[in-house]
């Protein structure tokens, strides 16, 4: 592996396997993780929480510089709190998921967050992997490995209705779910790829890889080559 600390961007949109990715690439090669979703959900969760209207971008940035965000890099152990609130478990709900994109879009939350987000990657010794949507493209243009994951729509509906049907308490997912999952998530995704600021975008420089067919330590390993080919050149 490279002598020197490596900075990898880890982007695409949601169910791509991003953070399994991520968390499983990091740990393998010693590095630390940034979750930068986590953020967004952190600070929506905080405006929800605050009465801030989501829906008007005056008050959303108005609100920004309020809260403080300490996000926790340990890959084995990623943690996130929003002025000492640990807020891990809550920003993975529907509310925060449904608002998440609104908030966003602000282009002061991105500032902020974005700001943050340099201050961690530059004080991590032994390396980072930040995964997110415009890391390879605006955090950290000059990031040594960009990578980009896709996956056919079905297929990141199938994995999100997996993940959110394999949590405690959650029934079942049947076809409708599914459909439904599929619906929100692409929703979601023509919002954050459809923003002014700092859009969801393939780096010009990043690898695209395509997950559909992939398992997840096939993606591992491919992201784990990636990083050792850069380390030699
Ligand atoms: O990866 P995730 O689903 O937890 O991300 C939640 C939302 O945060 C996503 O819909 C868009 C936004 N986001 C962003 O705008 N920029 C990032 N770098 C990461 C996430």
């Amino acid at each position: 592996v490279a002598a020197t600390p490596v900075v990898v961007a880890i982007d695409g949109p949601s169910g791509t396997g991003k953070s399994s990715t991520s968390k499983a690439v990091a740990a393998r090669m010693g590095m630390r993780y940034l979750d930068t979703g986590a953020q967004y959900r952190a600070i929506t969760w905080w405006m929800l929480h605050a009465g801030v209207d989501i829906d008007d971008p005056r008050a959303v940035a108005a609100a920004a510089g309020k809260p403080s965000i300490v996000s926790g890099t340990d890959p084995l152990a990623p943690s996130i709190t929003i002025d000492g609130t640990d807020v891990a478990a809550p920003i993975r709900g529907e509310r925060v998921t449904g608002a998440v994109s609104a908030v966003s879009a602000v282009p002061e939350v991105r500032t902020l967050i974005t700001d943050l987000q340099r201050s961690i990657a530059a004080e991590a010794d032994g390396g980072i992997v930040v995964e997110g949507r415009d890391i390879g493209t605006t955090v950290l243009p000059d990031a040594d490995v960009k990578i980009f994951l896709t996956a056919s729509p079905e297929v990141r509906a199938a994995r999100r209705s997996a993940e959110v049907s394999g949590r405690a308490g959650a029934p079942a997912a049947g076809g409708a779910d599914v459909a439904a999952t599929q619906a929100a998530l692409l929703r979601r995704d023509a919002a954050d790829s459809g923003r002014k600021t700092s859009p969801l975008a393939k780096a010009g420089d990043a690898t695209e890889v395509d997950t559909s067919e992939l398992t997840l330590e096939q993606v591992i390993e491919c992201v784990v080559t990636l990083i050792e080919e850069r380390g030699r050149r």
